[in-house]
């Protein structure tokens, strides 16, 4: 058992933990109409014909909520008991009833879900996974997706445009000169450095988890026998993240 095996299991726990605290998705502040736009952005890449679907990481389901209107059947697995209690309020609330709930890890996904799905989507879940788990997650969807499924990973952090990312570059919509930009990722550094000196505990957390290269998902893909398809995102002060499209080759 290696220490990183360990980690990632402690690591898991602890996320864990934090969400069966939370009663709803925490979307960005920064972003308005936020669900609406991601129900948009997952229906658009779904495009085509669809029956049923999985919503994993449903969270409260406002996004799920969004979806029911346009597919059958949704089913709407989370670890989190408490997320999964606002949902079923949420759900209740606009007399949807194509929503089934379930209560699982996102690795439960083919024990759990026992026919055949046209989607799977993941909105604002694989941050906090590691690169194995992410694998072994997209070969058990693979075990319930139908011969034209697709697999739909969305708003993946881009590892290429963290640092920019950090110094609000996404946020701004005006110009940022190459020499404002140094001066501004300088001022971070110095200013990280500075309170890893003062603050003997200090972590630094960007507020976002893993990001990843588009390297990554092209690799699961191959080592899954999977089509990999990538997308920017829709919304602009998003363009630092990509979505991925899994589909059988
Ligand atoms: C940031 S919220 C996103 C909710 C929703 N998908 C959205 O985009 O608004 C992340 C959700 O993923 C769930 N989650 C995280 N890791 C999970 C795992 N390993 N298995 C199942 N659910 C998980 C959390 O409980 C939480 O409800």
């Amino acid at each position: 058992m290696s220490i990183y095996y360990i980690m990632n299991k402690v690591y898991h726990q602890n996320y864990k933990k934090f969400w069966e605290g939370q009663q709803n998705s925490k979307p960005p502040v920064s972003e308005n109409n936020w669900f609406q736009r991601s129900a948009e952005e997952a229906s658009l890449l779904i495009e085509g014909y669809a029956e049923t679907i999985v919503d994993v990481g449903c969270g409260d389901c406002i996004i799920t909520c969004l979806l029911a209107e346009k597919f059958k059947k949704i089913y709407g697995l989370d670890f989190s008991n408490s997320m999964l209690e606002s949902a079923k309020i949420n759900i209740v609330n606009k007399g949807i009833s194509n929503i089934h709930l379930i209560h699982a890890d996102l690795l439960q996904i083919d024990e759990v879900i026992t026919e055949k799905v046209d989607a799977i989507i993941c909105s604002a879940v694989i941050q906090h996974i590691s690169i194995d788990d992410l694998n072994l997650f997209i070969k058990k969807c693979k075990n319930i997706l139908n011969e034209d499924g697709k697999i739909i990973i969305i708003g993946i952090p881009n590892l290429k445009c963290r640092d920019l990312y950090l110094i609000n570059f996404y946020k701004n919509n005006s110009y940022m000169s190459l020499q404002s930009i140094l001066y501004k990722y300088l001022k971070l550094k110095l200013h990280i450095f500075y309170l890893k000196l003062s603050k003997k505990k200090y972590f630094f957390y960007d507020g976002i988890g893993n990001w990843y290269l588009t390297s990554v998902f092209k690799e699961i893909g191959d080592k899954n026998n999977l089509v990999t398809e990538f997308y920017n995102s829709n919304f602009i002060s998003y363009s630092y993240r990509f979505n991925v499209i899994f589909k059988h080759n």
